[in-house]
């Protein structure tokens, strides 16, 4: 039996302002600052256990039951490392058990179908950060260990809190100042939901870490996004999730969707995440709003689309079920997985799950 072990758990976070682009490629620290939402934690989550022994021969991974190889030098060794580099100050100060010369094991498992093409690295990572600081015993704060999730995947320093989150861009060339800080915990406003719709269950063409650095090194709008746009939005969605402005909430998420898969289209060679059914979610959401807002109403529903092809619609709980009759009315192969989510891989083609 091992002498340490823990268990946390980190949900999938969904922005609404998107990261995309990178200053700094090794430490990750992001063109823009970017604010997502946490789903809860009984939603999509990944779960991770880390225990240590004097007895294993080497750090060792799991995800989903099959194990990875923990490369010299990659994002997984650098995370390890600096939970190391923690652990060894409260060691130091406080005369804790030298654990850290030990090595760990780590197994990790997504509740949802990982081929669904579902982001999973973000809640993985936060996963594995906070999992590891569990084991460690860590006093440091979510927003100090959102600075170590970020060297794994940049979205994953957002999973290491809950509700709504802000990544913090800075400019500090060490990345200190590049963190991720609460902007209001999930209770200021349980109204909001989100719906999922698996369009694609198959792995993304461009991965988001090779997409974002050709839309860097290729894009001119991204340069306008980066300074003209983004900070702007920043503040004023901030205010919208201060005041549970939803109206204004949907129109900047549904604005930031659409700079940025504008931005990966400028980019050389071109990069396409939507397909012609997320499009057709789009133009439904967008008709939904209208019947709303011609009758003098506020936007009732949100569309966001990150790396990939499928949907994410943010709305008020009271409006879900009429969104998911909606969607299941147009695309009827969403029937097929209105379900509860659990183990079993989802059908091909479009399913729509409530979250
Ligand atoms: C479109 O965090 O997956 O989902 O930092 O290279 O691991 P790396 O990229 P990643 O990019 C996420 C991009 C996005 C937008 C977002 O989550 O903000």
């Amino acid at each position: 039996m091992a002498l340490y072990q823990a268990t946390t758990s980190a949900p999938v976070n969904i922005a609404v302002i998107k990261y995309w682009g990178k200053r700094d490629t090794k430490l990750i620290l992001p063109t823009n600052s970017s604010l997502s939402v946490t789903l809860d934690q009984d939603d999509l989550k990944a779960t991770t256990t880390s225990q240590t022994d004097p007895s294993f021969s080497k750090d060792r991974l799991w995800l989903n039951g099959v194990e990875e190889e923990i490369k010299p030098g990659s994002r997984l060794a650098t995370c390890f490392e600096e939970m190391r580099r923690l652990r060894r100050k409260v060691e130091q100060s406080q005369g804790e058990p030298a654990i850290s010369q030990w090595f760990i094991h780590v197994a990790s498992f997504n509740n949802f179908p990982t081929a669904a093409g579902l982001a999973s690295s973000a809640a993985g990572f936060a996963a594995l950060v906070s999992s590891i600081a569990a084991l460690y015993k860590l006093p440091n704060s979510p927003s100090e260990l959102s600075l170590i999730a970020r060297q794994g995947s940049g979205s994953a320093c957002r999973s290491l809190f809950g509700g709504f989150v802000a990544w913090q861009a800075g400019t500090a060339t060490d990345g200190l100042d590049s963190y991720a800080v609460e902007v209001a915990p999930r209770e200021h406003w349980p109204e909001i939901s989100a719906v999922i719709c698996v369009v694609s269950d198959h792995k993304k063409g461009t991965s988001s870490t090779a997409g974002m650095q050709r839309t860097v090194e290729t894009s001119t709008l991204l340069q306008h996004r980066i300074k003209e746009v983004v900070p702007q939005r920043m503040t004023n969605i901030t205010k919208a999730i201060k005041d549970r402005d939803f109206d204004t909430f949907a129109r900047i998420t549904m604005a930031d969707s659409n700079s940025f898969h504008a931005v990966a289209l400028d980019t050389e060679p071109p990069i396409f995440y939507m397909n012609d059914v997320s499009r057709a979610i789009v133009n439904l959401i967008v008709e939904y709003n209208r019947a709303s807002t011609a009758a003098g109403g506020p936007l009732k529903a949100a569309y966001t689309y990150d790396a990939g092809p499928n949907a994410v619609i943010y709305a008020l709980k009271e409006h879900i079920p009429e969104i998911v009759n909606l969607v299941s009315h147009y695309f009827p192969q969403a029937e097929s997985a209105r379900s509860p989510l659990g183990a079993e891989p989802l059908p091909a083609g479009f399913n729509a799950n409530i979250i």
